[in-house]
């Protein structure tokens, strides 16, 4: 049986992380990544978000798999490589190999930790499949390894995820997507405008359990950036923004507190906020036009009967 390679591209040190949270913490609207939520508590933390019923992305987009996988396989053709950005447990990418006829999976995730269980497991499974895991942070930029091989790849960015970057920087990450696909696809979900009364109940959820992943952002800073975060003090805070079509996700101060941190600390008054997470929605015309601006060629999108959500193929 061959075994999954596993190889980690070297990511910032803890003192750079640290210098970029505490420049965050102290700029005028204090700011943080959104890839901080996701330490071990907060990754499974979303994974309990995607059972939710008010967060209806995760199922409308597997429902479109379900239904389209087929006229999926015969756009791309046999898949020889599929690159899985964001791969986690892998599942979703798993659920194709057999119809995209995939020949060498690589899964892309920030460290490669969370990944070798998954791909040991993958790889009992699936023993003629190759296996490769890449530990990587491509939110600033995506350029795969050498590792990866040549020849045309097919990029998988499922969850829209794309949602979490600004519509610039959406651009920027298409653009180095079809640089990297070296002639073949990407196959990416988006999620689409719909009422703002069902995009907040997604991302305020009356089980708390969105609120316990964006409060879970103060105990990964604590560790990081060293801070001393009263958890209690903090209120989970989403509502969609119209004029951006974002949903926007802040934690907010209950009451008047300071921060400490080793060298530093900042005061916030009641009701000032932290912004953790944009999350933009998108029309699928505007998203088509985006895929066209990077230098995609050719589109084809499936959408469910709702049109909650769309998944494009994006040939370069
Ligand atoms: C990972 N990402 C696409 C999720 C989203 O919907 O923006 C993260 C999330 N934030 C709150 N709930 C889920």
């Amino acid at each position: 049986m061959k075994t999954p390679r596993l190889i980690q591209i070297a990511h910032d040190d803890p003192a750079a992380i640290r210098a970029e949270l505490i420049a965050g913490l102290t700029a005028p609207t204090a700011t943080i990544a959104p890839k901080y939520l996701y330490d071990a508590l907060g990754s499974r933390l979303f994974a309990a978000i995607t059972e939710l019923p008010e967060y209806y992305l995760t199922r409308t987009e597997a429902a479109i798999f379900a239904a389209e996988t087929g006229r999926m396989a015969e756009a791309l053709g046999p898949v020889a490589t599929l690159v899985d950005l964001g791969a986690g447990n892998c599942e979703k990418a798993a659920r194709l190999f057999a119809a995209f006829q995939v020949r060498r999976y690589v899964a892309v995730d920030i460290s490669v930790g969370f990944l070798r269980e998954s791909l040991e497991l993958l790889q009992q499974r699936h023993p003629a499949l190759d296996l490769l895991g890449i530990g990587l942070d491509f939110s600033q930029t995506l350029q795969l390894p050498a590792e990866v091989g040549a020849g045309p790849r097919t990029l998988f960015y499922p969850g829209s995820s794309i949602g979490n970057f600004t519509p610039a920087e959406a651009l920027t990450f298409l653009r180095q997507a079809r640089g990297a696909c070296q002639g073949g696809a990407l196959l990416i979900g988006v999620d689409l405008i719909k009422s703002v009364a069902m995009l907040e109940a997604a991302y305020d959820d009356p089980l708390a359990v969105t609120a316990a992943f964006n409060r879970n952002l103060l105990r990964h800073l604590n560790f990081l950036a060293g801070a001393d975060f009263a958890i209690a003090d903090w209120r989970h805070c989403a509502f969609f923004n119209s004029a951006e079509s974002r949903i926007e996700m802040h934690l907010e101060a209950v009451r008047e507190t300071v921060v400490r941190w080793e060298g530093g600390e900042r005061r916030f008054a009641g009701g000032e906020r932290i912004h953790t997470e944009n999350s933009y929605k998108w029309r699928a015309d505007d998203f088509a036009a985006l895929l066209e601006r990077a230098g995609f060629a050719r589109l084809r999108c499936w959408t469910d009967s709702r049109e909650w959500f769309a998944v494009f193929a994006a040939f370069s």
